[in-house]
Protein backbone atom coordinates (compact mmCIF):
# COMPACT_ATOMS: atom_id res chain seq x y z
CA UNK A 1 0.00 0.00 0.00
CA UNK A 2 1.23 3.51 -0.99
CA UNK A 3 2.00 5.57 2.30
CA UNK A 4 0.59 9.26 1.39
CA UNK A 5 3.35 11.35 3.16
CA UNK A 6 0.89 14.71 4.35
CA UNK A 7 -0.06 16.89 7.91
CA UNK A 8 -3.67 15.70 7.22
CA UNK A 9 -5.08 13.17 9.25
CA UNK A 10 -8.39 11.70 8.60
CA UNK A 11 -10.30 9.80 11.30
CA UNK A 12 -12.95 6.69 9.71
CA UNK A 13 -15.00 4.36 11.10
CA UNK A 14 -18.47 3.20 11.59
CA UNK A 15 -20.94 4.89 13.66
CA UNK A 16 -19.97 4.64 17.65
CA UNK A 17 -16.60 4.00 16.59
CA UNK A 18 -15.19 7.05 18.74
CA UNK A 19 -14.20 8.90 15.86
CA UNK A 20 -15.42 12.35 17.46
CA UNK A 21 -13.52 11.69 20.66
CA UNK A 22 -10.59 11.07 19.76
CA UNK A 23 -10.17 13.16 17.07
CA UNK A 24 -9.63 16.38 19.49
CA UNK A 25 -7.29 14.88 21.84
CA UNK A 26 -5.04 13.49 19.06
CA UNK A 27 -5.55 17.19 17.03
CA UNK A 28 -4.36 18.64 20.84
CA UNK A 29 -1.49 15.80 21.36
CA UNK A 30 0.16 16.89 17.40
CA UNK A 31 -0.97 20.43 17.88
CA UNK A 32 -3.10 20.47 15.13
CA UNK A 33 -6.63 22.45 14.24
CA UNK A 34 -9.67 19.61 14.92
CA UNK A 35 -12.79 19.37 12.17
CA UNK A 36 -15.92 17.08 12.73
CA UNK A 37 -17.01 16.65 9.14
CA UNK A 38 -20.58 16.14 10.34
CA UNK A 39 -20.83 19.44 12.74
CA UNK A 40 -19.65 21.08 9.37
CA UNK A 41 -22.61 19.47 6.85
CA UNK A 42 -24.73 20.93 10.36
CA UNK A 43 -23.23 24.42 10.26
CA UNK A 44 -23.29 24.96 6.74
CA UNK A 45 -26.86 23.47 6.73
CA UNK A 46 -28.24 25.00 9.44
CA UNK A 47 -30.02 21.60 9.95
CA UNK A 48 -29.46 18.37 12.65
CA UNK A 49 -28.12 15.00 9.99
CA UNK A 50 -31.30 13.23 11.00
CA UNK A 51 -33.81 16.06 9.52
CA UNK A 52 -31.44 16.27 6.05
CA UNK A 53 -31.93 12.39 6.17
CA UNK A 54 -35.61 12.69 6.86
CA UNK A 55 -36.52 15.89 4.52
CA UNK A 56 -34.32 15.71 1.89
CA UNK A 57 -32.62 12.18 1.32
CA UNK A 58 -29.47 10.08 1.96
CA UNK A 59 -28.32 11.54 -1.64
CA UNK A 60 -28.66 15.44 -0.99
CA UNK A 61 -26.69 14.60 2.16
CA UNK A 62 -24.04 12.65 0.80
CA UNK A 63 -23.37 15.71 -1.94
CA UNK A 64 -23.17 18.36 0.93
CA UNK A 65 -21.10 15.72 2.51
CA UNK A 66 -18.52 15.72 -0.49
CA UNK A 67 -18.47 19.30 -1.19
CA UNK A 68 -17.68 20.16 2.33
CA UNK A 69 -15.04 17.19 2.37
CA UNK A 70 -13.53 18.90 -1.33
CA UNK A 71 -13.02 21.97 1.37
CA UNK A 72 -11.45 19.92 4.61
CA UNK A 73 -9.15 18.46 1.34
CA UNK A 74 -6.95 21.74 1.63
CA UNK A 75 -6.16 21.63 5.01
CA UNK A 76 -2.89 21.29 7.04
CA UNK A 77 -2.09 20.46 10.18
CA UNK A 78 -5.46 19.28 10.80
CA UNK A 79 -7.30 16.01 12.30
CA UNK A 80 -10.83 15.54 10.21
CA UNK A 81 -13.37 13.31 11.88
CA UNK A 82 -15.04 11.90 8.91
CA UNK A 83 -18.71 10.41 9.03
CA UNK A 84 -18.61 6.54 9.34
CA UNK A 85 -19.87 6.59 5.46
CA UNK A 86 -17.91 9.54 4.25
CA UNK A 87 -15.16 6.95 2.48
CA UNK A 88 -17.78 4.17 1.65
CA UNK A 89 -17.62 5.51 -2.35
CA UNK A 90 -14.42 5.51 -4.42
CA UNK A 91 -14.05 9.30 -4.77
CA UNK A 92 -14.11 10.08 -1.76
CA UNK A 93 -11.86 7.69 -0.61
CA UNK A 94 -9.36 8.40 -3.50
CA UNK A 95 -9.48 12.11 -2.09
CA UNK A 96 -9.04 11.32 1.26
CA UNK A 97 -6.12 8.99 0.38
CA UNK A 98 -4.41 11.65 -1.90
CA UNK A 99 -4.92 14.17 0.51
CA UNK A 100 -3.93 12.53 3.60
CA UNK A 101 -3.80 10.15 5.81
CA UNK A 102 -6.85 7.92 6.52
CA UNK A 103 -7.05 5.98 10.02
CA UNK A 104 -9.54 3.21 10.63
CA UNK A 105 -11.31 3.46 14.01
CA UNK A 106 -11.58 -0.82 14.10
CA UNK A 107 -14.77 -1.35 16.39
CA UNK A 108 -16.67 -5.33 16.59
CA UNK A 109 -20.20 -4.88 15.65
CA UNK A 110 -21.15 -6.35 19.21
CA UNK A 111 -19.37 -3.54 20.83
CA UNK A 112 -21.13 -0.65 17.72
CA UNK A 113 -24.64 -2.37 18.66
CA UNK A 114 -23.68 -1.60 22.61
CA UNK A 115 -22.20 1.66 22.42
CA UNK A 116 -25.42 2.48 19.92
CA UNK A 117 -28.62 0.90 21.18
CA UNK A 118 -29.63 3.81 23.35
CA UNK A 119 -28.61 6.76 20.66
CA UNK A 120 -31.57 8.43 18.30
CA UNK A 121 -29.25 10.50 16.19
CA UNK A 122 -28.31 8.15 13.49
CA UNK A 123 -30.64 8.24 10.72
CA UNK A 124 -29.41 4.82 9.34
CA UNK A 125 -30.05 3.17 12.27
CA UNK A 126 -33.84 3.91 11.59
CA UNK A 127 -36.45 2.33 9.59
CA UNK A 128 -37.82 4.69 6.62
CA UNK A 129 -40.55 6.17 9.34
CA UNK A 130 -37.35 7.66 11.08
CA UNK A 131 -38.10 5.21 14.42
CA UNK A 132 -35.46 2.85 16.30
CA UNK A 133 -35.30 -0.18 15.50
CA UNK A 134 -35.52 -3.34 17.94
CA UNK A 135 -32.45 -4.72 19.02
CA UNK A 136 -32.73 -7.79 16.86
CA UNK A 137 -33.16 -5.54 13.65
CA UNK A 138 -30.34 -2.92 15.04
CA UNK A 139 -27.82 -5.51 15.05
CA UNK A 140 -28.77 -6.93 11.71
CA UNK A 141 -28.54 -3.67 10.06
CA UNK A 142 -25.32 -2.87 11.89
CA UNK A 143 -23.69 -6.05 10.34
CA UNK A 144 -24.99 -5.49 6.91
CA UNK A 145 -23.88 -2.00 6.83
CA UNK A 146 -20.56 -2.94 8.71
CA UNK A 147 -20.28 -5.41 5.84
CA UNK A 148 -20.86 -3.37 2.94
CA UNK A 149 -17.87 -0.67 4.35
CA UNK A 150 -15.22 -2.90 5.67
CA UNK A 151 -14.11 -3.09 2.55
CA UNK A 152 -13.41 0.50 1.95
CA UNK A 153 -12.34 0.96 5.73
CA UNK A 154 -9.26 -1.57 5.25
CA UNK A 155 -7.60 0.39 2.41
CA UNK A 156 -6.96 2.94 5.68
CA UNK A 157 -2.71 3.77 6.10
CA UNK A 158 -2.86 2.69 9.69
CA UNK A 159 -5.29 0.48 11.48
CA UNK A 160 -6.33 0.87 15.18
CA UNK A 161 -8.48 -2.29 17.25
CA UNK A 162 -10.42 0.27 19.48
CA UNK A 163 -12.18 -2.21 21.75
CA UNK A 164 -11.81 -2.12 25.57
CA UNK A 165 -9.10 0.47 25.20
CA UNK A 166 -8.79 3.51 26.84
CA UNK A 167 -9.17 6.71 24.37
CA UNK A 168 -5.62 7.86 25.77
CA UNK A 169 -4.22 4.67 25.23
CA UNK A 170 -5.18 4.31 21.96
CA UNK A 171 -4.50 8.05 20.89
CA UNK A 172 -0.49 7.12 21.98
CA UNK A 173 -0.55 4.48 19.50
CA UNK A 174 -2.06 6.33 16.70
CA UNK A 175 0.67 9.18 17.68
CA UNK A 176 3.29 6.82 17.45
CA UNK A 177 1.66 5.28 14.06
CA UNK A 178 1.14 8.82 12.51
CA UNK A 179 4.69 10.00 13.56
CA UNK A 180 6.86 7.95 10.76
CA UNK A 181 4.14 8.79 8.72
CA UNK A 182 3.29 12.69 9.34
CA UNK A 183 5.02 15.10 6.60
CA UNK A 184 4.79 18.89 7.16
C1 LIG B 1 -23.27 8.07 8.77
C2 LIG B 1 -22.59 8.35 9.93
C3 LIG B 1 -22.84 9.55 10.72
C4 LIG B 1 -23.40 10.68 9.84
C5 LIG B 1 -24.60 10.18 9.08
C6 LIG B 1 -24.27 8.99 8.18
C7 LIG B 1 -22.94 6.80 8.04
O1 LIG B 1 -21.62 10.00 11.31
O2 LIG B 1 -22.43 11.14 8.93
O3 LIG B 1 -25.57 9.83 10.02
O4 LIG B 1 -23.27 6.71 6.85
O5 LIG B 1 -22.35 5.90 8.67
P1 LIG B 1 -20.91 9.23 12.55
O6 LIG B 1 -20.08 8.13 11.98
O7 LIG B 1 -20.06 10.30 13.16
O8 LIG B 1 -21.97 8.74 13.45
Amino acid sequence: MTTTLRDLIYLTGFMGSGKSTIAPILANALGYDVIDLDNEIVKSTGKKITNIFLEEGEERFRSIERELLQQMSLRHRCVVSLGGGTIANNANLTLVKSSGILTYLKTEDEEIFRRLRKKTDRPLLKNDEGETLTDAELRARIRHILGTREHFYQQADIIIETMNQRVGLTVDALVRSLSRRIVE
